[in-house]
């Protein structure tokens, strides 16, 4: 992986390699931080960078550090800000990943979240694909759970959580598998190791709703608005059972790092065709388009780096 050139570290934008922390840093001992994952979008024909959704992706930075008491010192505003300073130094004219921090910058011993003090740093870097192939995948339903609401809020970006999620992809990988679902403490479908699922069932887009431990997708919020909207497809939030991807005509997973990729195999069971279906297809396209700034419609969703 090609490392930044530089960061937004301790309040100013400094080279990559003066953003360092201490071995004793809260966070880098307990988890104890948030973080967000933006992405970038070339549009060549404008000579344009666009940052997708970045005052949707803040605000639900600062709420996640809400719920581990974080008091954070930017607005969402600063926050855009900050990041748009970034990618104009590093110069970027290609798709990229932005990456933001909030840590407890302290270096102590002991486990608690009060009379600390959080920093945020922020850094990018060239991105492409997530998944090898978004327009096929195989997965399984993983043995693991998903995080609880009452263990580890689930909504929130929590760095600690996502050692649930490491665990889900990496035996997913080695079972031979692109991705994983995981389910909740009830059984019923949560998402994926770091991305929303939508079913079609019956011509119907089913969604699980934000009570059954998925994280507030920002792609969700977009892909939600594009099937209603654009596609006339009536989306459903509700519970999940694992048999209904079984018998699902289409499945996909959504979210900035994934974008959409359509799910053609669970445990060696084909999904609808074992081809993407005709309603991913279609919302990948109308996707594309609108992160690149190219759909008139929804440009006030992208915001220029330049
Ligand atoms: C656990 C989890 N679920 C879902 C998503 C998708 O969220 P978003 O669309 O806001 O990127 C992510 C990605 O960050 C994630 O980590």
């Amino acid at each position: 992986m090609t490392l930044p050139n530089f960061a937004f570290f301790k309040g100013r934008i400094v080279p990559y390699g003066e953003a360092k922390i201490g071995v004793l840093t809260h966070t880098f001992n307990y988890g104890t931080g948030v973080f967000g994952g933006l992405r970038g979008y070339w549009n060549a024909d404008e000579e344009q960078l666009f940052i997708f959704r970045p005052y949707d992706h803040y605000r639900r930075f600062i709420e996640s550090a809400k719920l581990l008491l974080m008091e954070l010192p930017y607005s969402e505003a600063d926050l855009v800000q900050s990041t748009i300073q970034l990618l104009k130094t590093e110069d970027y004219r290609t798709d990229c990943y932005v990456r933001p921090i909030s840590y407890f910058s302290d270096e102590i011993i002991g486990v608690k979240l009060h009379g600390l003090h959080p920093d945020v740093t922020i850094v990018s870097i060239p991105f492409g694909s997530y998944v090898p192939n978004e327009e096929e995948s195989h997965v399984t339903i993983s043995s693991w759970k998903r995080v609880d609401d009452n263990m580890i809020p689930a909504r929130g970006k929590i760095a600690g959580a996502y050692v649930n999620s490491a665990l889900v992809k990496t035996d997913a990988l080695r079972s031979g598998f692109d991705e994983a679902i995981v389910l909740n403490q009830e059984g019923h479908i949560s998402e994926g190791s770091a991305e929303n699922i939508f079913l079609i069932r019956k011509g119907i887009a089913c969604t699980p709703p934000v009570t059954e431990n998925i994280l507030e997708g920002i792609t969700r919020r977009t892909v939600i608005m594009l099937l209603r909207d654009e596609m006339g497809i009536e989306v459903v939030e509700r519970s999940i059972d694992r048999t209904e991807v079984y018998l699902a005509e289409e499945a996909f997973f959504c979210g900035t790092g994934v974008q959409i990729a359509a799910i053609t195999g669970v445990d060696h069971r084909r999904i609808g065709t074992g081809k993407i279906g005709p309603i991913t297809d279609k919302l990948r396209q109308l996707y594309f388009d609108i992160v690149r700034g190219k759909n008139p419609k929804y440009r006030e969703l992208c915001v220029p780096v330049y």
